[in-house]
């Protein structure tokens, strides 16, 4: 098979060395890729939400198969154009990805199906969502309600710093993704990442991860896209991740569908494990970055054929994945300044090494400068993944691998997995 692999960060590099190590494969192209990405995939220097080079790449290399990584891709409309041109494809339509390109959308689309998920309120201006504050209690949750790569997202513990928030996004901070802002009940509980396969009709869970994503240990720090994740997360007992299928995954695909956009790809579940139940935090419509790092780690099954039952609506021949009975671990090397102001450019030496065969370095946010010399091109740089047969060795596993690369540009928290170690 000949596959198109859309994306250049940490989840696509983890993407890019499962499906090449499928014996399915004859070769695989990646669009744009990243210098990590090499080693797996030939690469393409075509940007991921330049919609009609993508499809003619696709033309080129004859692909049987199109994966698209990032929710930006989505939301460009990739999945409806190598669709239309021909060419079987996971991941979404633009009009199924609303339920992560709009948080407005998914919340209106939460009510009108009865999935559960914390009160809000949508607000077209900076007024009326000062106004709208005192309808919530300390902490507030501010969200710009488009894409912003993970950023557009501030807890605030004081209503100065909720209208701060407010003010940076109606002020322009996120693009056109702050020109509404979607004010939310702060949930107690326990964060959770649960993945699900829909291939339009039929679906079925793919795994579970817990996700970090304020920027310092300790939960210290600006919310992130994420700093480090493992898999399994105890907080995924079996009842919670029923509770999870029935009560958000399937009512969401029943929901999507019959509002005429059946979804095809992954559906990634942010939820808080409240003491009423799982509530929605968020839907994204691909896997999550980082937990894709740790679900591929933990996959034993070959992935590529479940990504051609979703693209062919063949899902239900499939049976549920095996998982590796092992804990993995993915911690995030980001550059000095992530979220806010990431220093670039940063010389990045040793990743290449060889840390034997439980420890995985992939890349999320790297360039090779005219001299092949490494250096950091994004927030987070490095994922730095390790497998044991326990979480406490996958993590220090992962952490030895991390203090033997030298990037002094960059810093990452070493409290991954705190919640099932404590
Ligand atoms: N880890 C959160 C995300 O992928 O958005």
């Amino acid at each position: 098979m000949n596959i198109l692999l859309v994306g250049s960060g940490g989840r696509e590099h983890a993407l890019a060395w499962k499906i090449a190590a499928s014996p399915l494969v004859t070769r695989l192209v990646a669009a744009p890729g990243n210098p990590g990405m090499a080693a797996q995939a030939e690469l393409r220097d075509v940007p991921a939400t330049d919609v009609p080079a993508l499809v003619e790449l696709a033309r080129e290399i004859a692909a049987d198969l199109v994966v698209i990584g990032p929710e930006s891709a989505v939301a460009a409309g990739l999945a409806d154009a190598v669709t239309a041109a021909g060419f079987p494809c996971f991941g979404p339509t633009a009009q199924a990805g609303q339920l992560e390109s709009s948080k407005a959308f998914t919340k209106a689309f939460c009510d009108r199906y009865g999935l559960p998920t914390s009160a809000y309120a949508v607000c077209e201006s900076a007024e009326a969502a000062r106004r709208a504050l005192d309808r919530f209690e300390p902490p507030y949750v501010v969200k710009a309600d488009g894409l912003a790569a993970g950023k557009g997202v501030v807890i605030a513990p004081t209503r100065a710093e909720a209208e701060a928030a407010i003010d940076d996004a109606f002020g322009g901070r996120f693009g056109a993704a702050g020109a509404r802002v979607v004010l939310e009940e702060f949930l107690e509980g326990e964060i959770g990442s649960l993945f699900a396969l829909c291939d339009g009709k039929d679906s079925m869970v793919f795994g579970w991860a817990q996700d970090h994503k304020r920027a310092f240990d300790g939960e210290q720090g600006p919310n992130t896209g994420g700093m480090g994740t493992y898999s399994p997360a105890p907080v995924f007992t079996p009842e919670l991740v029923e509770q999870v299928r029935t009560r958000l995954v399937e009512p969401a695909f029943a929901g999507i569908a019959a509002d005429g956009a059946p979804y095809r790809g992954a559906l990634f579940v942010e939820l808080m494990a409240t003491a009423a139940g799982p509530k929605l935090v968020e839907f994204n419509v691909r896997f999550g970055d980082p937990e894709c790092q740790v679900l591929m780690l933990r996959l034993e099954s070959d992935l590529v054929p479940y990504l051609v039952a979703c693209a062919q609506g063949r899902l239900a021949e499939m049976a549920p994945p095996k998982w590796r009975d092992e804990s993995a671990v993915c911690v995030v090397v980001a550059a000095k300044g992530y979220p806010d102001k990431p220093s670039a450019g940063g010389e990045i030496r040793g990743a290449d090494a060889d840390f034997g065969p439980d420890v995985v370095v992939l890349h999320a946010g790297t360039k090779r400068d005219a001299g092949g010399v490494l250096r950091a091109a994004g927030g987070r740089v490095l994922n730095v993944c390790a497998v044991g047969p326990t979480l406490r060795e996958a993590r220090d596993k992962a952490y030895a691998a991390v203090d033997a690369i030298d990037f002094p540009d960059g810093f990452c928290r070493r409290d991954i997995g705190w919640r099932a170690l404590r």
